[in-house]
């Protein structure tokens, strides 16, 4: 590290108290920031790792008042549920805070009074959509209307869920407001805003000129927000949940979400320092603190551009380092979605996979989304646990210490003199823990995590190399030789995946019979003398079959068929399309010539058709319903100017187009009596 920091703050984004966490939440966030801390105290930094409830903001207003229940209701409900989640997962945070608490609300009004003493906010006064039965204004989430650009009826004050263009409340046309059902009316209102074009060339300054290290997707976002130009950003909403704007004109208003939000950092520093009877002020102030946020992509305008201005605003506060986001994680090729259930929610993970906390820290870690949005599958949870985990560190592991047991009594046998290839091994060992450092401290936890790997593959090769089961046989002064050294990178490997796998060093270190060492331990070939007596061998791994991962597979199916059937009652239609765009869809009469299988695609068949234009190869996805010999001369409708797209590595050109039955039938789109190949279908 070039410039010495005395200690750190490590936040991690505060989660919305409306909803359970997921895999997404873990992979992107939490998982990345704890390996990080936990690297940190392994080292011996001084270090704070802040976590905790998001409690404001109108989505939990409106979960409110969908359940017939209060908001702290709600948060009371999921801040518990939240928490748990990361203590089961060993998220270890020094502080799992929320932004409900008195001390939070202080700290967030004196943070807005000081801004507002200091002059550093402009007042504007705009018209916003009120609810006269309601008596309050409307934030966007509460009127819905028809969108100008599609016609969907249901379309919200901010954005047309159906054609995804983001709105303005006034855009809408008749729009109602959801609280009454009456149409709302403009009434004027005075908010306070953060002039952001203001901070401009600082921001330049400090993020485009002074952060390039930063990771080119939070760097990259940083510098087109700013190149757009940066408007003035209203602090303060029209609402009755959230912290009291702290001004006397300002009855009946409360800050902004996101303004409140990251000052929950803050808060929560407060709240660890009084328990634990130290001074919050150097995490936050001095110039040799390192704070480090770590997030998901959409929050990297939060914290690389507004919550930094409102902190030079302030003036006594340090800036991040750095704010290593992740791009988000797809489960099974789909957006993870909490309105559409399509998530691997932790609770439920670990009532089905109980004691597996290590799996899924592994594999969300080696799938981090963290150059770009990564796709995540069950099958990977089941390979990386199979042929990773269990095949090449568990496998290690236990082989050593079994082997101890076998032929030493489970005490660590003492070591003649090493041969070359054992020289070799500890020299490779020792390079290990600064090249871990090193990846972790450039917040490359991937690459991090596979060197960890790297000291189990090592271990495990060395010992498979070295068969002592065959020269126990023979030399039993070698055989100590080879366990004595395995059992070594057995403790370095205790140390090194600690930050990764917590629950697993744990273990490893209670069969070892040891507690865990330090990081600057590591990289050693003598951390346990001779005749140290081991515990009994235990399993740190073991195998997940096929039929676990299929009962997964079998749930997000499930999943997938009930949301098809709730979209279908909601929106029986897709969103109203012009004559124009209807007339670009070339579709023509055709005839199969050839159908084939594909081999290992189960669901594809490859078809030649002629199109009456020319033949052409089509892959459908069929296979399962049809015999290739069945379909060979049938007559279809081919959709025959679709973009070209390769499938299993052969160019397919069109589709043919299908019906579907209640119970998932395929039937083929047909002209009523047969007609020439190439007729237009209009
Ligand atoms: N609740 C926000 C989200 O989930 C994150 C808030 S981070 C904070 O997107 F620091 F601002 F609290
Ligand atoms: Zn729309």
């Amino acid at each position: 590290m070039t410039k010495h920091f005395k200690r750190y703050t490590v936040t991690s984004a505060l989660p919305y108290a409306n909803g359970a966490i997921h895999i997404g939440h873990l992979a992107g966030v939490y998982v990345p920031a704890d390996i990080y801390v936990r690297y940190l105290r392994s080292i011996g930094e001084d270090v704070i790792f802040i976590g905790g409830s998001d409690e404001h903001g109108v989505p939990i207003t409106i979960k409110a008042r969908q359940e017939g229940v209060t908001p702290q209701d709600v948060v009371d409900r999921f801040h518990y549920i939240i928490k748990k989640s990361f203590e089961d997962f060993g998220i270890s945070f020094d502080i799992y805070s929320r932004t409900s608490n008195a001390i939070h609300h202080e700290t967030a009004s004196d943070f807005f009074l000081k801004l507002y003493n200091d002059g550093k906010f402009i007042e504007q006064t705009t018209e916003q959509y009120y609810d006269e039965e309601a008596k309050q204004f409307l934030a966007d989430r509460y009127i819905i209307g028809t969108c100008p650009l599609c016609n969907n009826e249901k379309a919200y004050g901010d954005q047309c869920e159906s054609c995804g263009s983001s709105l303005n409340a006034t855009d809408l046309i008749n729009p109602k407001s959801t609280l009454s059902g009456n149409t709302p009316v403009l009434k004027v209102t005075k908010h306070w805003y953060l002039p952001l074009d203001q901070y401009e060339n600082w921001l330049k300054e400090w993020i485009l000129e002074g952060h390039k290290e930063w990771k080119s997707n939070v760097y990259g976002q940083c510098k087109s927000w700013i190149d757009q130009g940066l408007q003035p950003r209203a602090v303060t909403r029209d609402l009755d949940w959230g912290v009291k704007v702290p001004v006397e004109e300002a009855e009946g208003k409360v800050l902004y979400v996101w303004f409140d939000a990251p000052i929950g950092y803050i808060s929560a520093t407060k709240e660890w320092a009084k328990q634990k009877g130290k001074d919050w002020e150097p995490y936050w102030k001095e110039q040799d603190t390192k704070m480090v946020h770590f997030i998901g992509k959409d929050n990297i305008v939060f914290h690389c551009i507004i919550f930094p201005a409102m902190l030079k605003a302030e003036g006594s506060y340090i800036l991040p380092d750095n704010v290593p986001a992740n791009e988000f994680l797809n489960l099974e090729n789909d957006k993870i979605s909490t309105s559409r259930n399509w998530a691997v929610w932790l609770h439920e993970y670990l009532e089905d996979f109980p004691g597996k906390q290590d799996v899924l820290r592994y594999a969300l870690c080696a799938n981090a989304p963290e150059a770009k949005d990564n796709n995540f599958t069950w099958k990977d949870i089941q390979d990386r646990n199979n042929n990773e985990l269990l095949a090449i560190f568990g496998n290690f592991v236990n082989r050593t210490v079994v082997l101890t047991h076998k032929y030493f009594e489970g005490r660590v046998p003492e070591p003649a003199e090493w041969t070359k290839s054992d020289r070799e091994v500890i020299e490779e060992l020792a390079f290990y823990p600064e090249k871990i450092s090193k990846s972790i401290e450039n917040y490359r936890f991937r690459e991090a995590l596979n060197e960890m790997m790297n000291v189990a593959r090592l271990g495990n090769k060395y010992l498979t190399d070295q068969e002592p089961w065959k020269t126990i046989k023979t030399d039993e002064k070698r055989t100590k030789t080879i366990l004595n050294l395995s059992l070594q990178i057995c403790v370095n490997l205790s140390i090194l995946c600690e930050p990764f796998l917590p629950f697993s060093a744990k273990k490893l270190c209670e069969i070892l019979n040891i507690e865990q060492q330090t990081w600057k331990k590591a990289g050693n070939g003598d951390l346990l003398k001779p005749e140290h007596p081991l515990n009994p061998a235990q399993f740190l791994f073991e195998k997940i079959e096929d039929d676990a991962i299929e009962y997964q597979i079998k749930k997000l199916q499930d999943t997938k068929k009930a949301n098809e059937a709730i979209e279908a009652v909601v929106n029986p239609m897709k969103p109203i399309i012009s004559f124009e765009d209807f007339a670009q869809c070339d579709i023509r009469v055709g005839t199969i010539l050839e159908a084939e299988r594909i081999p290992k695609a189960k669901k594809l068949l490859k078809l030649q058709v002629d199109t009456g234009i020319d033949k052409r190869t089509i892959i459908s996805g069929i296979a399962e319903h049809f015999e290739p010999e069945q379909i060979i001369g049938k007559q279809v409708s081919v959709l025959v100017n679709l973009a070209p797209k390769a499938l299993r590595g052969i160019e397919s050109e069109g589709m043919i187009l299908l019906g579907e039955d209640h119970d998932g039938k395929l039937v083929f789109v047909i002209p009523e009596t047969k007609i020439n190949n190439g007729s237009e279908i209009k």
